[in-house]
């Protein structure tokens, strides 16, 4: 990130660190460095507000323990529509967080010394080659983009189930007798895997 250092920049004299922060990030602004842009900042409660959201209306849904969450949002049945779409809010929403923050996530040579157990001594000797995120942040950053990535594939799962029994029972009659009865008709076979048919019957002679 290139340091864009605003000399003295005090209330009096020029824009306050906080105005600074609206839309630049990494500098040093008076006594204080913007870490964190406002866009950054907005991206960032916006996953965080749709992932408690979805939690919470998830586990009502889940099990009845957790019963007493859904009156947060109007009882089960509202939970269960509203769940869903908060699930798809965060995967966008952290879609756009993880292209904003990839570049400063990337892992490099230096956090390969991060040690979990000495950063959570909490102690003032913290490694002097951290960078803007340590490798623990930037792990949690890869973990989270993992738990998007599954409820997306969870999401897209069950559109594919849908799709699967839309298509062995009313788009193609006579392919859900397959799973059942074990047969199929020959015309079905030909239409169907005319390759697989040709196998099966071969010369054209009948079992
Ligand atoms: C109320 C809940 C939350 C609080 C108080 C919170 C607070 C923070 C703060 C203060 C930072 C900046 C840390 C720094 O600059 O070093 C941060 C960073 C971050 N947050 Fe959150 N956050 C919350 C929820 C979430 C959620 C739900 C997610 C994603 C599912 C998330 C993902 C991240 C990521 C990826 C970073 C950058 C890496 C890191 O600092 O660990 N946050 N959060």
């Amino acid at each position: 990130m290139s340091e864009l250092h605003i000399p003295g920049a005090t209330p009096a004299r020029g824009p306050t660190a906080m105005q600074v922060a609206r839309d630049k990030e990494d500098v040093l602004v008076g006594d204080e460095i913007v870490r964190h842009r406002l866009a950054s900042r907005v991206i960032h409660w916006t996953v965080a507000v749709f992932f408690l959201t979805a939690l919470f209306t998830g586990m009502p849904v889940w099990s009845p323990v957790f019963g007493w969450m859904a009156n947060l949002f109007g009882g089960l049945s509202v939970c269960r529509w509203l769940h869903a779409w908060l699930g798809v809010a965060f995967v966008a929403a952290f879609l756009v967080m993880f292209v904003a923050w990839l570049r400063d996530m990337t892992f490099d040579k230096y956090d390969r010394r991060f040690n979990v157990f000495e950063y959570m001594k909490f102690s003032d000797k913290e490694d002097p080659d951290v960078g803007k995120y340590n490798a623990g942040q930037k792990f949690f950053f890869w973990a989270a983009g993992l738990g998007a990535l599954a409820f997306l594939l969870s999401i897209a799962f069950f559109v594919a189930i849908v799709g699967h029994i839309y298509l062995s029972t009313a788009a193609e009659p006579g392919t859900f007798r397959s799973m059942t009865r074990g047969t199929v008709t020959k015309s079905w076979a030909r239409l169907h895997h005319p390759r697989w048919y040709k196998e099966v019957v071969g010369d054209g002679k009948d079992r």
